[in-house]
């Protein structure tokens, strides 16, 4: 019984140091990633938008990538597009370039920076998945980089202010926090 409460103990303190660690490192935003029904509706939402737009090979960022999962997802789906992630976490970064070689998608490309020091203003696509407290500043970014028409996809969160939602779309996911995605148009 001593072994197991020592196991238990062990593990709940490497949990805790990693989620620490991640907070610390991740700007306070913790490395949660999209459902895959919400990656699913956002890559179908682009594909739409792309098509709409009758834009053939079109750069869309995710900012605040995390591992690539969103940006693996579109670039497969959209193979003549770039895609790039932008990640501030070391680890994220390297894991996300890594994880695109060996599967073997060549058109991820990413950045390890903070989003607000990258200029955005070639972006036809956004996506993000960040945090509420937060989106007074990335809207702020927002005004200030994108060009007029460039489509924004934000997961749970909404971007308020002046921003007026194209959509918002509803999507059953097992993740019981997320739920909701919002689609602007710059
Ligand atoms: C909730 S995760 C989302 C990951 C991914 N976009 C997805 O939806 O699966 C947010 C990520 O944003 C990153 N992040 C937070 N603030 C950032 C900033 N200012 N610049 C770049 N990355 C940032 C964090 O490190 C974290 O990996």
């Amino acid at each position: 019984m001593d072994q197991i409460n020592d196991v238990l103990k062990w593990i709940c303190l490497f949990v805790l140091l990693w989620n620490a660690y991640f907070i610390f490192f991740n700007k306070g935003i913790p490395n949660l990633g999209s459902a895959k029904a919400i990656r699913s509706k956002v890559v179908q939402e682009f594909i739409e938008h792309m098509k709409k737009t009758q834009n053939t090979a079109p750069i869309i960022y995710d900012i605040g990538c995390g591992y690539g999962y969103v940006t693996r997802d579109l670039a497969r789906s959209m193979p003549n597009a770039k895609i790039i992630g932008i990640e501030v976490n070391k680890i994220s970064y390297w894991r996300a370039i890594i994880t695109s070689k060996i599967v073997g998608i060549k058109n991820t490309h990413y950045i390890n920076k903070n989003f607000h020091d990258v200029d955005l203003s070639n972006a036809d696509g956004l996506y993000m998945f960040l945090l509420g407290r937060l989106m007074g500043q990335i809207r702020g970014k927002l005004e200030q980089d994108l060009k007029k028409g460039t489509i924004v996809i934000s997961n749970k969160f909404a971007i308020n202010g002046d921003w007026q939602p194209l959509k918002i779309i509803d999507v059953t996911t097992i993740a019981p926090s997320q739920k909701t995605i919002y689609i602007y148009e710059r």
